[in-house]
């Protein structure tokens, strides 16, 4: 197939009343590609879907149809149609009717011209309208069902009714917005391979969107993660799955253990409190994130492998069998077809390559701030205590609140702009809106013995931080960080803030 691109988006970006909701998105699409957007709800993967389809225009950023600019082509006049999330379907219609409903609104060109010279329009024929529909109802194996109501149909064929009623119009891309949401699970799985045989027959570009990482893997040529607006990573369903670039891609792509680490040297890595090989080059001694795949890890006699470890606890999964083992205070799951029992001690070994390591996404949390009158850290989302002295080596706050220096100079910091660091270990959360920072729990991924956790305000601000507590996502807490954790930093000389 000729790498010819179809559809490319440059930097797009969309807010809606100020708040962000896809941001930077930059990509390109293969003609008679199978290119799927995956991400949790509100990821923005129907937004984007909404741009491409013309419904919604990018705040910021280009899209392009071969190479062209779309922004001012109207939907219906774009070569592209939606199969929508909801396949709204119309039930007192027929099949028939259903499919052919956009054919008889739809004018083109009759090849005459009036008087002024432009181009007369008319509408399709009955029997073009026929054959268009005969045909797209033939494509999604449909063509006895002509008459049938809607509602005598099965979920999976009022679905094939939706995507024939998309494709008569012989679109270049289809755009498919969780067309198999409505359906249970067996029938899921019997339309996604239809689904797959459909885009080959066809040879139609296909833009695919789900939440399901299964479905996405089976289907796809090419998977966008998204996470927040935000593309995560673009890749082959195996490189997403064997070489995820974060934490996020590796906990929402399959079951994964996900540990900190720091690297030793070139072929080594150190995470459950022992030294691995591994072949991904990193500086030495630096922070990073390993992932391991349960399928992945050997389990062998004790003392035979790299490390020993007690199995905790023991499902029957069909094929395999999924444990749970301890390694210290740190959990280990493991995919394994060889029944062992509950308790028994183990030796685990995982081969170098199978040891997947990601730069670490946050090392520390960092923001912008300023010191009001009363020496408190103002940040967007409110107000924290903090210690000014570090600012200056020596230096205490006398009574008026004023820095005062080891050789007696006084500084007066009010609306002194300030960089400020917190360690992802010195933030602290409460149940409930309590405190001077309150924010949503928007992310939590299990990093073998502790929750890293991403609490995000109102203003937006994120706090970053390790817990060994469960909390869920969506819960709104109240942040807090102890003064002494508080790492300040003038943006400006302190000499700059001399008192006269
Ligand atoms: N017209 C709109 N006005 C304001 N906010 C909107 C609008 N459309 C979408 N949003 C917001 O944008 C964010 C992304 O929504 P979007 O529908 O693109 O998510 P999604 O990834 O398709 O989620 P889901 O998997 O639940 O369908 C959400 O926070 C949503 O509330
Ligand atoms: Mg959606």
């Amino acid at each position: 197939m000729a790498a010819e691109k179809i559809l490319e988006l440059k930097g797009v970006y969309k807010d809606f009343d100020g708040v962000s909701v896809v941001e930077d998105f930059n990509l390109y699409v293969k003609k008679g590609e199978f290119v799927t957007f995956l991400g949790p709800s509100g990821c923005g993967k129907t937004t984007t879907l909404r741009m491409i389809a013309g419904f919604e225009m990018p705040t910021k950023g280009e899209i392009l149809l071969n190479g062209k600019d779309i922004s001012s082509i109207p939907p219906h006049k774009r070569p592209i149609n939606t199969v929508f999330q909801r396949y709204a379907l119309f039930p007192h219609l027929d099949v028939y009717d259903n499919v052919a409903f956009g054919l008889k609104l739809k004018k083109i060109n009759s090849g005459k011209v009036n008087k002024k010279g432009e181009p007369i329009l008319r509408h399709l024929t009955k029997q073009e309208i026929d054959k268009k529909v005969n045909d797209a109802l033939k494509k999604v194996d449909l063509e006895e069902f002509e008459y049938r109501d809607i509602d005598t149909l099965s979920g999976g064929q009022q679905q094939r009714v939706a995507i024939a009623r998309a494709i008569v119009n012989e679109p270049e891309i289809l755009l498919l917005d969780e067309p198999l949401g409505a359906l249970d699970l067996k029938m899921r799985k019997d339309m996604q391979l239809e689904l797959k045989e459909m885009h080959k027959k066809l040879g139609i570009t296909f833009i695919y969107v789900t939440h399901d990482q299964e479905e996405a893997l089976t289907l796809s040529d090419t998977i966008v993660v998204m996470n927040d607006g935000c593309i995560q990573q673009i890749g082959t369903p195996k490189d997403i799955y064997d070489e995820p670039v974060n934490a996020f891609v590796a906990d929402f792509i399959g079951e994964s253990n996900i540990y900190s680490g720091t690297i030793i040297d070139d072929n080594h890595v150190h995470f459950l409190y022992h030294k691995f090989e591994c072949v991904d080059k990193f500086p030495k001694n630096e922070k990073v994130d390993v992932v391991v795949r349960p399928e992945d890890v050997e389990i062998m006699e004790k003392d035979e492998g790299i490390l020993n470890a007690k199995i905790v606890s023991k499902i029957f999964k069909g094929v395999h069998y999924e444990y749970i083992l301890m390694v210290g205070k740190m959990e280990l799951m493991v995919q394994d077809t060889t029944s062992y029992d509950v308790d028994t001690e183990v030796g685990i070994y995982v081969k170098p390559f199978n040891i997947q390591i990601m730069n670490k996404e946050f090392k520390s949390n960092q923001y912008i701030g300023y010191l009001d009158k009363y020496n408190n850290l103002i940040l967007d989302s409110g107000k924290l205590e903090c210690d000014i002295t570090q600012l200056l080596k020596g230096s205490h706050v006398d009574e008026e609140g004023y820095l005062v220096g080891p050789d007696g100079k006084i500084y007066d910091l009010t609306d002194a702009d300030v960089k400020v660091e917190v360690g992802l270990g010195d933030i602290d959360i409460e149940d409930g809106e309590e405190g001077e920072i309150v924010g949503e729990i928007i992310s939590m991924v299990y990093l073998g013995d502790h929750y890293r956790v991403i609490v995000r305000t109102e203003e937006e601000e994120d706090f970053v931080l390790d817990t060994i507590y469960t909390w869920n996502e969506e819960d709104r807490v109240s942040v807090h960080i102890a003064k002494e954790k508080i790492k300040l930093t003038l943006t400006k000389e302190i000499k700059e803030y001399e008192k006269a």
